[in-house]
C-alpha cells in the first residue's frame, strides 16, 4: 500500500517522462504550486539542461526551482509555453478543476492561460463526481471582502476570511463552503464578474487537457 507522499513522488516522476517530448532546447514550460509540484521541480531537475527556462505560478515554486538552478522568467517576457503542469485540490471527469488551495489561483490562472496545453498531476484522493467538498478559493481585493462575501452568501455559500493569509499580489482568500458546484464554468463566471474578485479557483472555463493521477495500481491518464 503506497502513502500519499509515495503516490505524489510517482505522479511527479510520471509527469517528468510526459512532458518532456514536448519541450525543445528554447521552450518556456509552465509551473504550478503545491506539494505535488514541488515534487515534480525535485523530479525534473537532472533534466534542466533539455529546455531554456520555467515561468512560475508562485515565490514558492519560483525559489524551489532557483533552487535547483532553472532560470525563472517573467511572464511578461514569455509569448508561449508548450505546458503547464499544476496540481488541483478537486478534479470532475470533465477535468474541471478547484484549485488554490495554496493560494496561489491567480498567478496559477494567468501562467497557464499562456501555456498551449495544461497537464493537472494528482493523486487519485482528487478525483471527484462533483466539485465544491474542498472550500472554494476567491482571490479579493482586500476592501471587496465584506461586499464579495455578501454575494457569495446569497449564492448559498459560506465565505471565511483565510485569516494571516495575504497572497503573492496582495490579495485576500475567502474560503467559501458549501458549494455544490453542478455547472462549474458557469459559477466560474458568475464569481468572477463581482466586483472586488480577482478570481476564483475554479478552472473550468478553461480546465485541463489531461490529468495524471496516481493510484495504487499505478497512473491514470484522462485526457479530453
Ligand atoms: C495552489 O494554489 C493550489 O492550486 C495547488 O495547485 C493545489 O492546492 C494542489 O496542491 P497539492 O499538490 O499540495 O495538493
Amino acid at each position: 500500500m503506497f502513502t500519499q507522499q509515495q503516490l505524489k513522488e510517482h505522479v511527479a516522476q510520471a509527469a517528468v517522462e510526459h512532458i518532456l517530448p514536448l519541450l525543445a532546447a528554447d521552450s518556456v514550460l509552465g509551473v504550478g504550486t503545491g506539494s505535488t509540484v514541488d515534487l515534480f521541480i525535485d523530479a525534473l531537475a537532472p533534466h534542466r539542461e533539455r529546455f531554456r527556462a520555467a515561468c512560475s505560478s508562485s515565490e514558492r515554486s519560483t525559489q524551489r526551482l532557483q533552487q535547483h538552478g532553472f532560470q525563472v522568467l517573467d511572464l511578461n517576457t514569455v509569448e508561449t509555453m508548450p505546458v503547464y503542469v499544476d496540481g488541483a485540490d478537486e478534479i470532475d471527469g470533465r477535468l474541471n478543476m478547484l484549485k488554490g488551495g495554496g493560494g496561489a489561483l491567480t498567478r496559477e490562472k494567468i501562467v497557464a492561460s499562456v501555456a498551449e496545453r495544461f497537464v493537472c498531476i494528482a493523486d487519485e484522493s482528487k478525483l471527484v463526481d462533483v466539485l465544491g467538498k474542498f472550500p472554494l478559493p476567491v482571490e479579493v481585493i482586500p476592501m471587496a471582502a465584506a461586499s464579495v462575501s455578501r454575494r457569495l452568501a446569497a449564492l448559498g455559500g459560506k465565505p471565511a476570511r483565510r485569516e494571516g493569509f495575504v497572497t503573492d499580489n496582495g490579495g485576500w482568500i475567502l474560503d467559501v463552503s458549501g458549494l455544490a458546484i453542478t455547472a462549474p464554468a458557469e459559477l466560474e463566471s458568475t464569481i468572477n464578474d463581482i466586483p472586488g474578485v480577482v478570481t476564483c479557483g475554479l478552472f473550468a472555463l478553461s480546465g485541463a487537457d489531461a490529468a495524471l493521477l496516481s493510484t495504487q495500481q499505478g497512473i491514470r491518464t484522462l485526457a479530453r
